[in-house]
This record gives structure tokens, C-alpha cells and sequence, in this order.
């Protein structure tokens, strides 16, 4: 096939960051390439520089033979090449509904007005989301959809340029693998009719799904190429420079008291009532598809929203938590599944760096705002950096300038700051690498034995990795709960009908 896309020497620096080291390689028609890299190795500033979002230092692009560099995400959209990014937060305008979203490249161009919700523009808008199977009420508000949802809108709308070249960053990072499989579907008809793709993901099932070649970035530079047969353990070694196996299940911890307790608890009044007890010094993992309900429920244990009925207990006491301040008051903490929504401040705000978006929740107790609470966060910060091994300069970076990864365990290293009675943490591996998943399963269990601790995930392997035992969720309640494979996959297979 031919080569569309050809890179040579591409060389990026953010300051003192060598982002990017004189990268090389070729792209071509109907292929899938993989892209792999440690959090921190370069990837989505390649894939920034290919579609004019940066600059490079040096280096060039050809597409097609003839030398290329694009000053906007727009001139590359013009020579064919659309990304979707990692970061999909500030991915269309939140306050318009899916349809109006899924139609907005073609209003900017002149053939609008379609934003007024009119019968024609909502096929429009339905083709579009069909285009990559996409079951979803178009006229839902985009910003009342879920991450996972609004990262499927953001392949769409990519999908529907008819690309040249798609890129896609971690697409499936909060995708559970029916949706997964939809996506891949798609790429691979994508694939068929000659589009070239370049993928990037932590998720080794998705690379064995879906790439034809992987090249490996290592700080910054590429350390490796693979063709089919894919050998995947020489692949992550060229990535993280030794062999990463999984991380051992740990033997059963013994049962500590009962610190939350759900009693004929319902996270919707039409759905099933359900029981669950977690006690201290366990980790459980709350599995099922994307919309069983594991936010629902993380939010209701946090003072989000209450329970539509039925009661919690938390050490033995009544817990009608009515804000997320009361839970965190109480020791019980969550790491939301959305970090530039639920972690992060915008980079005006004066306290938006890594030290005091860690301190935020903590003012109180490490003396309001002042001398001494800048110096106990600036000191928690350090140790949790070295703790979850954030590749960071320090202290006062701010989380935009890190990369995917280590966003995400700034996320994590927040909640563990100061002991949590309970800690819920919402898809903490979230575009972490493997062997970055490995420090943060060690981090959460040694600190686990005084606290309860859920882990929610959509990932199956992710749920029996870092959970002692697993629950799966169906319908918005738990359906069961086991710790072994075959009778967990066995209580997601059925009897329940499909979520949507
Ligand atoms: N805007 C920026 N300002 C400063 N440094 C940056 C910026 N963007 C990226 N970097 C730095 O460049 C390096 C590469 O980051 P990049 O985001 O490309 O990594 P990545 O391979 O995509 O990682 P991940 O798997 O975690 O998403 C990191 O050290 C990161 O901190
Ligand atoms: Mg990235």
C-alpha cells in the first residue's frame, strides 16, 4: 500500500522538556499503526504536531510526496488528517445538544444554519452517529453526557470528515469492550476502504485487536517497530525497557469490620434493590458496561445525589452524606472518573498547579489558606510525586502541562494525601501505562488496610487486577459479586438485558 503520511526527524521541546527526539516513520494507506509509549514518552505530541495543534522544532511531514507543515488543526484537516485527542473536555460546545455537535464542522463551512434542531439537520446528525454506531438520544446537552459518550461523539464527528488519515488518541481509555468492539468495527471498515490510521492505547487487547504495526516512542524517541506476527512483550520492553507481567492477585485479606453498608439501596426507582457491605482493608472492584450505574452509585456514596431508597451505614452509623464537602469532612473520599471536571482548575485560577489542586480538598485541616497550609501541601505534594512517580518538574507545574498518564495519577495522588476512611476511586487507570498501573495497584494496597476501598472500572482485567473481590453491576444494581473469571463474565453475560 502506499505511503500517505511520512515523518522524518520530528523534534519537540517544551522548555526544558525534550517532548519529542528526531522521529522517523511512515504511514500507508489502509494500515493500522500503533503507536506505544510509556505516559510521558511523546505520543500525543506527535500526534499534536500532525494536525497542526504544535509546531515542530525541526523535522518535516510529507503527505502524498509532497512536504507539508500546518500552521492549524484546520490546514491539516484540509490535506485529510483529523485527530481525535486524548483530552475530549474541550471537544465541542457543551451547552448544544449531540445533534447540533455531531453538525458543527458542517455549519463553520458555510452550509448551516443547521442549529436549529430542524428535521433535516436531526437525519443529518443521525447519519453521522450511525456512521459508527452510535446509540444515543441526539438531543441530549452534550455536557450531560457521560465521558464515555462524549468520546464516541468525538470519534463521530471525526469519522464523518472521511479522513485521509485518522489519529486517535486512547480512544477507548473509558470504553468497556462492547463499545470497544463497535469502534474497532468501525475502524476496520475505516481500514477497508484505504484510510490510514494511526492508534495510540495502553490497552494491549485493543493493540492485538486492531494493529497491523506498532512503532514504539521511548522518551521521546522511537526505540522500536513491530510487524505482524506483533510480538507485544518485545514491544512493551522496547517501551519501558524491561518485561511487565500482571500484578499479582494478593492472598485474601482477612475481614476487617464492616465500614459501608448499602441496605435495599436503589440508584433509580424503577430499578432492583440491592445490599452491599466493604469492609476495612479490602479492595473491592465494581464492574459492567458503561450506564450500569458505577458512577451513580460512587456519587451516591459520596453526597453527590441521594439513594432513590434504601439506606447506607458507614461504621455502624446512619450516612446521608448531602454534599461532597460532609463526605470528605467524614474520611470518605473519591477520585471522579472525569478529571477535568471533577480535579482540575481551569490555569487562571491561582492554586490550578499540582501542589494546590492536591491541597484543595485539605485547607481545613492543614490550616486555612496561609503560610502553613502552603507548606504541608508543597510537602505532601513531593512525597506523592515520588509515591505514584509523576514525571512532573515539581511541585508548581501545572496538570495541562503533563501528560495523559500523569494527570491521572495527580488525580490519585490527591485522595491519598491524608488517610481516607473510605476512598472510591472512578476509573483510576484511565490512560495510565502498564507499568505505571502496576505502581498505582502497590500504591492503593498499602495504604488500603485501615480504609475501604471500591475501585470502579468497565475493564474486566483492570476489576480482577486490583480487586480482592469483584461486583458486577447491571441495570443500576448489583447483580452478584465473585473472584473468579468464568462466574464473573458468567453475571455480565446475562441474564440482563443490554444497557445502552
Ligand atoms: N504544553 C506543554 N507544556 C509543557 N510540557 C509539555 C506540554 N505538553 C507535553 N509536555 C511534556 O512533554 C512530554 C511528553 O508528553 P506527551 O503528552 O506527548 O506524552 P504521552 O506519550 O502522550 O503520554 P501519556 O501516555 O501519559 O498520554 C511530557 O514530559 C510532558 O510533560
Ligand atoms: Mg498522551
Amino acid at each position: 500500500m502506499p505511503v500517505v503520511l511520512a515523518v522524518e526527524g520530528l523534534t519537540k521541546r517544551f522548555g526544558s522538556t525534550r517532548a519529542l527526539t528526531d522521529a522517523s516513520f511512515e504511514l500507508h494507506a489502509g494500515e493500522v499503526l500503533a503507536l506505544m509509549g510509556a505516559n510521558g514518552a511523546g505520543k500525543s505530541t506527535l500526534v499534536k504536531i500532525l494536525c497542526g495543534v504544535h509546531g515542530a522544532d525541526a523535522g518535516s511531514m510529507t503527505i502524498g510526496g509532497t512536504t507539508v507543515a500546518f500552521a492549524s488543526p484546520r490546514q491539516a484537516r484540509e490535506h485529510g488528517i483529523i485527530a481525535v485527542h486524548q483530552t475530549i473536555a474541550d471537544v465541542g460546545v457543551p451547552t448544544l445538544s449531540v445533534a447540533d455537535n455531531l453538525l458543527l464542522d458542517r455549519s463553520c463551512t458555510g452550509r448551516g444554519p443547521l442549529l436549529a434542531g430542524g428535521r433535516r439537520s436531526l437525519r443529518a446528525a443521525g447519519a453521522i452517529a450511525a456512521g459508527i454506531g452510535l446509540e444515543l438520544d441526539l438531543s441530549r446537552r452534550l455536557d450531560a453526557l457521560s465521558i464515555a459518550e462524549r468520546q464516541l461523539v468525538a470519534i463521530a464527528r471525526a469519522v464523518a470528515h472521511d479522513p485521509a488519515v485518522l489519529i486517535l488518541d486512547e480512544p477507548t481509555a473509558s470504553l468497556s469492550a462492547p463499545e470497544s468492539e463497535r469502534l474497532f468495527a468501525v475502524l476496520d471498515r475505516l481500514r477497508d476502504r484505504g484510510v490510514a490510521l494511526l492508534y495510540i492505547s495502553h490497552k494491549t487487547g485493543d493493540l492485538r485487536r486492531i494493529a497491523d504495526r506498532i512503532v514504539v516512542l521511548r522518551d521521546g524517541r522511537v526505540s522500536g517497530e513491530f510487524r505482524r506476527p506483533l510480538d507485544l512483550d518485545a514491544a512493551i520492553r522496547a517501551m519501558v525497557g524491561h518485561a511487565v507481567g500482571q500484578v499479582a492477585r494478593r492472598d485474601p485479606v482477612p475481614d476487617g469490620a464492616p465500614i459501608l453498608r448499602l441496605s435495599q439501596a436503589r440508584l433509580a426507582p424503577t430499578a432492583a434493590a440491592f445490599d452491599l457491605v466493604v469492609h476495612a482493608g479490602e479492595v473491592v472492584a465494581v464492574t459492567g458496561p458503561v450506564g450500569a450505574g458505577k458512577s451513580t452509585l460512587a456519587g451516591a456514596i459520596f453526597g453527590l445525589w441521594p439513594l432513590a431508597a434504601g439506606h447506607m451505614d458507614l461504621d455502624g452509623r446512619p450516612w446521608r452524606p448531602r454534599s461532597a464537602g460532609e463526605a470528605i469532612r467524614n474520611g470518605v473520599f473519591m477520585a471522579g472518573e472525569d478529571r477535568w471536571r471533577t480535579t482540575f482548575f481551569p490555569g487562571t485560577v491561582p492554586f490550578a498547579q499540582i501542589a494546590g489542586t492536591i491541597g484543595f480538598p485539605f485547607l481545613d485541616r492543614w490550616g486555612r489558606a496561609g503560610l502553613v497550609a502552603r507548606t504541608a501541601e508543597t510537602r505532601a505534594t513531593r512525597r506523592l510525586i515520588a509515591e505514584f512517580g509523576i514525571k512532573a518538574r515539581g511541585p508548581e507545574d501545572l496538570p495541562a502541562s503533563l501528560s495523559g498518564g500523569n494527570q491521572q495519577k495527580v488525580v490519585l495522588a490527591r485522595w491519598h494525601a491524608e488517610p481516607a476512611r473510605l476512598l472510591l476511586l472512578d476509573e483510576p487507570f484511565q490512560g495510565v501505562d502498564i507499568g505505571a498501573r502496576d505502581d498505582i495497584i502497590r500504591a492503593i494496597r498499602a495504604q488500603s488496610r485501615d480504609r475501604a476501598t471500591i475501585v470502579f472500572v468497565n475493564d474486566l482485567e483492570e476489576a480482577l487486577e486490583v480487586g480482592d473481590r469483584v461486583v458486577v453491576m447491571a441495570d443500576h444494581a448489583v447483580v452478584g459479586d465473585a473472584a473468579d473469571l468464568a462466574r464473573i463474565s458468567a453475571l455480565l453475560a446475562s441474564p440482563h438485558p443490554a444497557v445502552s
